[in-house]
């Protein structure tokens, strides 16, 4: 099966065209062609995404990175290519930059006669953790990346931890979920994105929070701690908009900040960060009990939470699988849209009717 996946939800422009065989026990996907623009960079002077520059920015891009799929792809000079689907995600996101992605999306769909799956950006950074890279194909005499599916043993519980959402759900069979817990304010992802403002880094703020974090660590770490909101009550959910003040508070003390005052406040608010998710993941895992654990979403680059989630397991749940995306994929990209798109269509889901933009919706229905 060929799929032609889009993504447009936020900052990133991406198409892919991949070659998709198997199903949900085991899958391979060949890179038949992958293009992907970041417009953060033109994002950075507003210190967050500004949905009508994304638009914009969309619009002019996709008919030029899909040329390029295209002609990666060799299908360039084919009026209709042989694709058996086209993938779009359709939220959440942005709503002015989905519907970019989606009106790209069904105009192709028209012209070439092909049907058109709407796919939910989460579920295609749940997908992502479970895709591992293969050894570079070639095809037609140019290198073609391959991805594999890990065998996932359900229930899989994810955590989803990115610059829109922080969630953890749960998916005892393909593509039925629930959720297991959320944040109540910020995402993680977006009080990275502001205490790295707080601080003259740009952004997005992740990385370079992180970067600095991690030199303070090897010079000896910090003393200076932060609050973890909510890791005493009995849910699984999350909030870090106290933890956001919390440093606005620390940095009032500090009218003149320093290189040295800002590695300090980046390594305490990454450890604050870092035991929160590790005390929500380890009251769902406790909760849930599922076999496999993965983690998805920009923030799953992070070094030292990733490090945090190994240690839990290893120490207190030796038995579940954990997965997270390949660096390749843990940002937002059209490939792993396009396999939960096959994902999906092997598992016998259709598409249906007119697609409509879901800006706020999230992956999985309350567990109450
Ligand atoms: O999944 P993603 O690419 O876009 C959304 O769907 O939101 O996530 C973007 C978020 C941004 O907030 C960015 O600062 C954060 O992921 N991020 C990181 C790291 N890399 C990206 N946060 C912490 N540490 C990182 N290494
Ligand atoms: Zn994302």
């Amino acid at each position: 099966m060929r799929i032609l996946a889009i993504e447009t939800s936020c900052d990133e422009t991406a198409v892919a065209l991949l070659e998709a065989t198997g199903g949900t026990s085991s899958a391979t996907y060949t890179v038949l062609g992958n293009a992907l623009f970041s417009q953060a960079h033109l994002h950075a002077e507003y210190g967050g995404v500004y949905p009508n520059l994304a638009k914009r920015e969309h619009q002019r891009n996709l008919p030029l990175l899909l040329d390029k799929v295209m002609a990666e792809a060799a299908m360039i000079y084919q009026s209709t290519p042989s694709i058996d689907l086209i993938a779009v995600t359709k939220g959440p996101g942005l709503e002015p930059a989905l519907w970019t992605g989606i009106a790209f999306a069904e105009e192709l769909g028209k012209k070439w006669g092909k049907p058109v799956l709407g796919v939910d950006h989460m579920e295609g950074h749940v997908v992502s953790a479970l895709l591992k890279q293969g050894a570079v194909g070639s095809r037609q005499g140019a290198e073609a990346a391959t991805y594999h599916l890990l065998p996932a043993t359900l229930p899989l519980l994810a955590l989803l931890i990115s610059g829109g959402h922080t969630e953890l759900v749960l998916m005892r069979e393909w593509f039925k979920y629930e959720l297991v817990g959320r944040t109540k304010d910020d995402s993680i992802g977006e009080a990275f994105d502001k205490v790295a403002r707080m601080l003259d880094l740009g952004y997005p703020g992740g990385p370079k929070i992180a970067e600095l974090a991690d030199t303070q660590r090897q010079k000896g770490g910090t003393d200076m701690v932060f609050p973890r909101p909510m890791a005493h009550d009995n849910t699984c959910d999350f909030s870090f908009s106290g933890l956001k003040t919390a440093v606005l508070y620390k940095l009032r003390d500090m009218p003149k900040l320093t290189d040295n005052d800002r590695a300090h406040v980046a390594q305490a608010f990454e450890d604050a960060a870092r035991d929160v998710i590790v005390i929500k993941t380890r009251r769902a895992l406790q909760q849930t009990r599922p076999e496999t654990l993965v983690v998805g979403g920009g923030v799953s680059a992070n070094r030292e939470i990733r490090k945090g989630l190994e240690k839990l397991i290893e120490e207190e749940f030796p038995d579940t699988t954990l997965a997270y995306p390949d660096k390749t994929l843990t940002g937002d990209n059209a490939i792993v849209i396009g396999a939960a798109a096959h994902l999906r269509a092997a598992a016998g889901y259709t598409t249906q009717g007119p697609l409509t933009a879901q800006g706020a919706q999230t992956l999985a229905r309350s567990r109450q």
